[in-house]
């Protein structure tokens, strides 16, 4: 069955979004993460599922940083929220939806993702703990094997030891500088 429309984020459909993220977490936290991000320019991406109905499905990536060696720095992204109608998850929406942000960054000649969340869901994605554990150091230690990372262009081959800068309105880790504007 055809999970609907994904397509990016509009002023019409951020309402149906927060409401969307408000049903699956049970709280607003998330949605207002979502606002504090697009109101500190932190947003790489957001899309929403559009169906008959309406808004079914939200996800965003977000600038994060990865620092290493002597004051490097990798630009990735964080995929974060996600969240999907609790009527009709399990129908697919979620992964096509995580699915279609990834592949738009990643074929922009961009890398690496990183994620924190259910693991088999994310496998299926390409994400790998082992991997995460390879290259960066977590920024959740007792999240386990729930942090991982999907590096297919190899972008952070080199690098062991990583920190990770989410942006500053996740509140975790080291928070970055908000880009100066033009
Ligand atoms: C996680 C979530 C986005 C998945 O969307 P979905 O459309 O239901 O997912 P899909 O139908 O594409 O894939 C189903 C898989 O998602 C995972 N999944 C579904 N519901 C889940 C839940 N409540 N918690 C964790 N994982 C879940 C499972 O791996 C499931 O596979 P399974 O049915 O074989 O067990 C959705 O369930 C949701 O919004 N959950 C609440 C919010 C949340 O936890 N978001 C993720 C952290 S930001």
């Amino acid at each position: 069955m055809p999970v609907g429309d994904i397509v990016e984020v509009s002023d019409e459909t951020i309402s149906g979004a927060d409401d969307v993220m408000k049903a699956a977490f049970g709280h607003m936290v998330e949605a207002q993460l979502t606002h504090d991000l697009r109101d500190g320019a932190y947003m790489l991406d957001e899309r929403v599922v559009l169906q008959a109905r309406g808004v079914v499905g939200y996800g965003a990536l977000s600038r994060a940083i990865i620092r290493y060696g002597d004051n490097k720095e990798v630009a990735i992204a964080a995929l974060a929220p996600l969240a999907v109608s609790p009527s009709v998850q399990r129908e697919g929406i979620g992964f096509a939806l995580a699915q279609t942000l990834i592949s738009a960054w990643q074929e922009n000649g961009n890398g690496a993702v990183i994620v924190l969340g259910h693991p088999p869901f994310y496998r299926r994605l390409g994400f790998s703990a082992s991997l995460a554990e390879r290259h960066l150091i977590s920024p959740f230690p007792e999240a386990g094997d729930a942090f991982m990372l999907s590096d297919p262009a190899g972008v952070l081959c080199e690098i062991t030891g990583g920190h990770v800068e989410f942006p500053a309105p996740f509140g975790v880790g080291v928070p970055r500088q908000k880009e100066k504007s033009a």
